[in-house]
């Protein structure tokens, strides 16, 4: 947990920001997986976690921006559950770790809010019990607040020095992760062989993973959390998968490597093309350019790439213009990064990544970038640009000929099996540019290659 000045200071500043009635933030429950006492791991609330710290399953905090004193609501544990769970420190001793002034116990929460006379803010509710929580205690009459969604947006999205560390010490324990699938993947062996050895790093390391790892030959399938496949010479494996810090912050990195610990010539060119794009998008992150930029630079530099192959046709511009390129770059360029692998998505992907009043894109490819909106010393962002031959959609699109001024459909089919190529890094925006976050993680052909053949 941080020092309670830094949570006192966080509560503090929102009250500032939101300015007058009470805040009121729950904190998660347990989750039964299919049982009530068979639960899903216990992950805390990130917005709860922001403001309190504490990561314990059955809390929820008030807080008054007039008088800036809050209250942590919450239940000490019966003897029952000590027989089962062990004992845990009181709700008070809680509530004094983090610099939080009062303690009641849950049965009070809805006569406190009840008795209020003003504004209560609170956020959206992603789970089904928060929902219920929301609908109970105000009579189905749930309207989340813009001003507090606007504040904590804005206060979340830039990182403090605090957090810039919790994020390159879970790059830390990814960097071992992926440096081991590189030098455990060959011919014959199956994916989930290598994942267990990657997310068993992570675990004895005292880390999690802050997303289901992503590790296939199937490169091309974007979400891909399958593992049941024997790796082949001659395939290409993506890894997109990050652990976690101490403190919950998450990193998302992505890798793309031969199964052989050799690329083919012809991996080498769909890589070339792919780290360009992520080279040419690094040089436009920086304070005061917007990431769409970035992204179309991105999208631009794949097509030049591709027309080199023989694979696209006709100005890259224009062909950007006209969405040509997500035939092969469907996805958008990154995201915001934090406690959340896309950070605060839960308040409203839109309100995250797009300024106030512009129009997400409803264009294919462009209609999936996350994060659009000018950039700010502070931002922490993905980089993950790709490349990928997705069979489905090259005969989708190949059936009508879509877009066929700027592509040659019969060059293409020829890709498809190739699979998919991403690179991913974490990037912090300074006030001078920018820094990749973490340390280096093989990621040119040489670096790869010498890694795979253990001499990293
Ligand atoms: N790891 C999921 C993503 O890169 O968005
Ligand atoms: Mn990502
Ligand atoms: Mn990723």
């Amino acid at each position: 947990m941080f020092e309670k000045n830094i949570l006192i200071n966080r509560r503090s500043r929102i009250c500032d920001e939101v300015q007058s009635g009470l805040i009121f933030l729950y904190g998660n429950n347990p989750v039964p997986m299919n049982y009530p006492s068979n639960t899903l791991r216990f992950r805390q609330d990130s917005n709860f976690l922001y403001y309190c710290g504490l990561d314990f399953p059955g809390l929820n905090v008030i807080i008054d921006t007039d008088s800036k004193r809050s209250v942590l609501f919450g239940d000490d544990l019966t003897s029952d559950d000590i027989v089962w769970e062990g004992s845990r420190i009181s709700i008070m001793d809680m509530a004094i770790r983090v610099g939080i002034e009062e303690s009641m116990p849950t049965s009070k929460l809805e006569q406190y809010l009840s008795s209020y006379i003003g504004k209560i803010h609170y956020l959206p509710a992603y789970r089904a019990d928060h929902i219920n929580l929301l609908k109970s205690l105000f009579k189905n009459n749930i309207h989340t607040s813009k001003e507090l969604i606007s504040s904590v947006i804005a206060q979340r999205s830039i990182k403090a020095p605090e957090e810039i560390l919790e994020i390159e010490s879970a790059l830390e324990i990814t960097a071992e992760m992926h440096k081991l699938a590189m030098q455990n993947s060959s011919d014959g062996v199956t994916e989930q062989s290598v994942v267990g050895k990657m997310e068993g790093y992570a675990l004895s390391n005292g880390s999690r993973l802050a997303y289901p790892s992503i590790f296939t030959i199937n490169g091309e399938i974007l979400h891909n959390n399958n593992y049941h496949n024997f790796m082949k010479n001659g395939q290409l494996l993506l890894n997109d998968s990050g652990a976690e810090s101490s403190n919950y912050y998450a990193s998302d990195i992505t890798r793309t490597f031969p199964v052989s610990g050799k690329f083919s010539s012809q991996q080498k060119e769909i890589y070339s093309i792919v780290f360009k794009m992520q080279e040419a998008a690094l040089k436009l992150c920086k304070a005061g350019n917007s990431f769409k930029s970035a992204h179309l630079e991105a999208s631009r530099i794949a097509v030049e790439g591709l027309k080199n192959l023989g694979l696209m046709r006709g100005d890259p511009d224009n062909a950007v213009q006209n969405g040509a390129h997500a035939l092969f770059f469907p996805h958008g360029l990154g995201h915001m990064l934090g406690l959340d692998v896309h950070d605060m998505e839960g308040l409203g992907e839109d309100l995250v990544g797009y300024e106030f009043g512009s129009d997400r894109s409803d264009q294919f490819g462009l209609a999936y970038l996350r994060l659009s909106k000018e950039l700010k010393s502070g931002f922490v962002i993905t980089v993950e640009p790709g490349i990928y031959f997705i069979p489905h959609l090259i005969e989708d699109w190949a059936s009508t000929n879509k877009l066929v001024d700027f592509i040659i459909y019969d060059e293409v089919k020829k890709y498809k099996g190739f699979g998919g190529i991403r690179i991913e890094d974490n990037v912090h925006i300074t006030e001078n540019g920018h820094e990749i976050l973490g340390p280096n993680i093989p990621k040119t052909i040489s670096e790869i290659e010498t890694c795979m053949a253990g001499n990293a």
